[in-house]
């Protein structure tokens, strides 16, 4: 016999938990069902934020930042070490820990919240009247309502699949068992850099392939430039404008053959090669086709606006659909998506997602670059405050970096927020809180900031963007 229920939810990753939460908050029979398995074959929802992204990557960037620190700035405050070293199967086993402590508290909110969690892979088996037939294993599922949060994988290099030994995806790259001599990195996007960061800090010798000639092209090209010069200084090799061509595994690694921006043809020999050129939206084994679920020619599920597929009753949300991958922009459309189903208004504001890259210095924006808005031909104003003229970072002796303000020539109004430097992954909340309140630069300039704080940065640059700091 089959299980009824208002709303299925597959995929467990922040889009599908929180989808899967708000709708039993919202009163719906709701059940989510998830394949991730642990070491043990156990669940692990969560998915790839939890398991192989978002999570573990932030406690190895932790773990390497503390051993940087130790290794490099212990001293200037007059902390003196003897025998540094680092255990790496102890950093990688704590991550571990940090990774089950966050499946187990999904676990525990599906509990809380009486959603009915399933361990499996979750497949259309037909549409019936009112809803879907969904199988997992042996089970039979009926919902009134289905949201697809099937998440995504790592692209490959077109003909090197990944081995997770020699060449590595994000899942094997935060599991490698000593630090390698020698790492290469094919694009230099938000997982080469967190990832590389990592293993520099640790000691590897890193060198990082992109195939674009600039660097970060999506980032405003001030804040991108002060980046590159710092991960330049801390040894990051970053070659840009390359074409990357066949790569070669061996006993001794990995030899990667390229040409450079100069047209030169070169190689690179590597202990382990780390491939990071995005990710694919995953619809593997969820037997689209047999309801006639349409997917664009990239795989993502095509939806409109409201994360509406082309099946009535069928919803999905975050990577498996367009806009950016994001665990928050998942989260934000599944809990739009659960509201939407209840018959509410739910939104989701695409204008001011924040995106954070979690390196030393972090890179932080919300809105608009300079480049864009000049592209738009919109006028503007900018400000910059650079971290240097900051009391509180000056004290926590990391003073790299800047607050940028972008606003509207004539309004006023902040189209966009800028961040190099330490804590920006924090700073960013408030930039994101003033835009999404369609707040001025004017009136950031006037709100009473702490002092010592970061904070005081952004309320100097909003200060810039009318020509007047105080402190700079
Ligand atoms: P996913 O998290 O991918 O979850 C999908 C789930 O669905 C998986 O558990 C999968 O097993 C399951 N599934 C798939 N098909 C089926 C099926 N047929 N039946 C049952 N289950 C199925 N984003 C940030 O915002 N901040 C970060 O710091 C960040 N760091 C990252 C670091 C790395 C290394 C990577 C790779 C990604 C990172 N991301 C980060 C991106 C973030 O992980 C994704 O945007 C986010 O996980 C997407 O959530 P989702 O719910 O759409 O899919
Ligand atoms: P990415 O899109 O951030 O970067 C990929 C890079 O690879 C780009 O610079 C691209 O030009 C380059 N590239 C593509 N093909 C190439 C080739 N053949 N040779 C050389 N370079 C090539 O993708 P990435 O780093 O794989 O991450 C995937 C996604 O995961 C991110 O876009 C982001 O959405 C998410 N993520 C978010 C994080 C965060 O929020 N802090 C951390 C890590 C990942």
């Amino acid at each position: 016999m089959s299980k009824s229920f208002d709303v299925i939810v597959i995929g467990a990753g922040p889009g599908g938990y929180i989808a899967a939460i708000r709708a039993a908050q919202l009163g719906f029979n709701t059940a989510c069902i998830d394949e991730w398995k642990n070491s043990q074959g156990g669940p692990a929802p969560g998915g790839t934020c939890t398991n192989v992204g978002c999570i573990p990557s932030k406690a190895l960037l932790q773990s390497s930042e503390h051993f940087e620190h130790a290794r490099h700035h212990f001293a200037d405050h007059g902390i003196g070490l003897k025998d540094l070293s680092i255990d790496v199967a102890r950093m990688i086993g704590r991550k571990d820990t940090v990774v089950k402590q966050n499946n187990d508290g999904i676990l525990y909110l599906f509990k809380k919240n009486k959603v009915t969690f399933f361990h499996g892979r979750g497949a259309f088996s037909k549409g019936i009247d009112g809803g879907y037939q969904i199988t997992v294993g042996e089970e039979v599922l009926t919902g009134k309502h289905v949201v697809i949060a099937t998440g995504s994988n790592a692209r490959a290099l077109p003909g090197t699949p990944f081995d997770e030994d020699l060449v590595l995806s994000n899942d094997g790259a935060l599991r490698v068992g000593e630090v390698p001599k020698k790492l290469g990195l094919v694009g230099s996007g938000v997982i080469g850099l967190e990832m590389g960061s990592v293993w520099r800090r640790l000691g590897a010798e890193v060198t990082v392939l992109e195939a674009l000639p600039t660097f970060l092209g999506a980032v405003d090209d001030q804040i991108a430039k002060e980046s590159h010069k710092a991960f330049t200084k801390q040894g990051l090799k970053i070659e840009l404008g390359v074409k990357v061509g066949k790569v070669t595994t061996g006993k001794k690694g990995v030899s990667v053959a390229y040409t450079d921006a100069k047209g030169a043809d070169q190689k690179l020999d590597v202990d382990r090669l780390i491939v990071s050129i995005g990710r694919v939206p995953n619809t593997t084994g969820l037997n689209a086709a047999s309801v006639g679920l349409k997917l664009d020619d990239r795989g993502a599920i095509v939806v409109d606006d409201q994360c509406r597929t082309n099946l009535p009753g069928v919803w999905a949300v975050g990577d498996v659909v367009r806009g950016p991958m994001l665990a928050h922009k998942a989260e934000e459309e599944g809990v739009a998506v659960a509201e939407r189903i209840a018959g509410q208004h739910g939104h989701v504001d695409f204008n001011t997602i924040p995106w954070v890259i979690y390196t030393s210095p972090e890179i932080a924006w919300v809105g608009k670059t300079e480049q864009q808005l000049k592209a738009e031909g919109r006028a503007y104003r900018a400000g910059t405050f650079p971290f240097m003229a900051n009391g509180r970072a000056r004290a926590l002796g990391d003073t790299t970096g800047m607050v940028k303000m972008v606003a509207d020539a004539a309004t006023d109004e902040i189209l966009g927020v800028h961040i190099v430097g330490p804590m920006a992954s924090e700073l960013i909340a408030e930039a994101v809180v003033a835009m999404s309140f369609r707040a001025s630069s004017e009136d950031i300039a006037r709100i009473c900031h702490a002092h010592p704080s970061l904070s005081e940065s952004t309320k100097e640059a909003a200060l810039a963007v009318d020509k007047r700091t105080l402190n700079f």
